[in-house]
């Protein structure tokens, strides 16, 4: 695992922009994981600058997204297919019928099976971005999930509930399941970097880099994966061991 601490969001969202951009330009083929949720969004509106001003070429980019709420059309306002559509493929020159979400609607199982299926027949994931719930789940993969699970349903837990009710009316709002990427589908991905910003993620990361990997904490098995990077900020860092030993630096492992 490499882990660059970085001062703050802007600089963490910078950070993966570029890293985004780059392999874009490297690849222009690129198939990408993305996530939604607050963490990723100054990073997109970075691509999109990018796009607009450098022309990093998106037209033969294929995307995967993570998860999406079942319970809600994919319509609604707040469905993960809204948000990726609003935050970033409206405002880049990707071809739409190349972005995917898995869907939430009809029979998931199956959904999950022909999900994990395209990946596979898109050549797999080149570059997998990752934000992290402060329990540690990855995509929404909560404490307790195998490591060798698929896309699928899933249960959310109350503290993740808790925190997506900031963006609904009320928590009795917000979805009870959602589908999700499972952890063996994301540990597939080539290349990964998970993103976390601010002091309430400190624990999970903390957790992530140097705790024992378990599936009480979903993020831990990253640590198992051959090329993954976490970018964090110093607030998100502070826990970490190596971030008081190199007081503040970007650090390598
Ligand atoms: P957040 O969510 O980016 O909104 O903090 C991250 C996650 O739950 O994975």
């Amino acid at each position: 695992m490499k882990v660059i601490i970085v001062k703050n969001y802007e600089e963490m969202s910078m950070t993966a922009a570029a890293m985004i951009n780059a392999q874009v330009r490297e690849n222009p083929e690129s198939v990408l994981g993305l996530a939604t949720g607050g963490t990723p969004e100054r990073t997109y509106e970075l691509v999109i600058e990018t796009n607009e001003k450098s022309h990093t070429d998106f037209t033969n980019v294929k995307t995967f997204n993570l998860d999406e709420y079942i319970g809600i059309p994919k319509t609604h306002p707040l469905s993960y297919y809204t948000y990726m559509n609003e935050k970033l493929f409206s405002h880049i020159n990707i071809n739409k019928a190349n972005t995917h979400l898995p869907s939430g609607e009809g029979d998931i199982k199956a959904n999950g099976i022909k999900y994990d299926e395209d990946i596979k027949k898109a050549g797999g994931i080149d570059l997998q971005i990752l934000g992290i719930g402060e329990n540690a789940h990855i995509a929404f993969n909560e404490p307790g999930t195998s490591e060798n699970s698929t896309t699928g349903e899933v249960k959310l837990t109350e503290s993740t509930i808790k925190a997506n009710s900031r963006y609904f009316d009320s928590i009795d709002l917000v979805p009870k399941t959602a589908i999700s990427m499972g952890i063996a589908s994301i540990m597939k991905a080539k290349k990964i970097i998970l993103l976390a910003s601010g002091a309430n993620k400190a624990n999970a990361i903390r957790a992530t880099v140097e705790g024992t990997i378990s599936e009480l904490v979903p993020s831990s098995f990253l640590q198992k994966h051959p090329d993954v990077t976490i970018i964090v900020d110093e607030e998100a860092a502070k826990l970490l061991k190596q971030y008081r030993e190199t007081a503040m630096c970007t650090v390598f492992k």
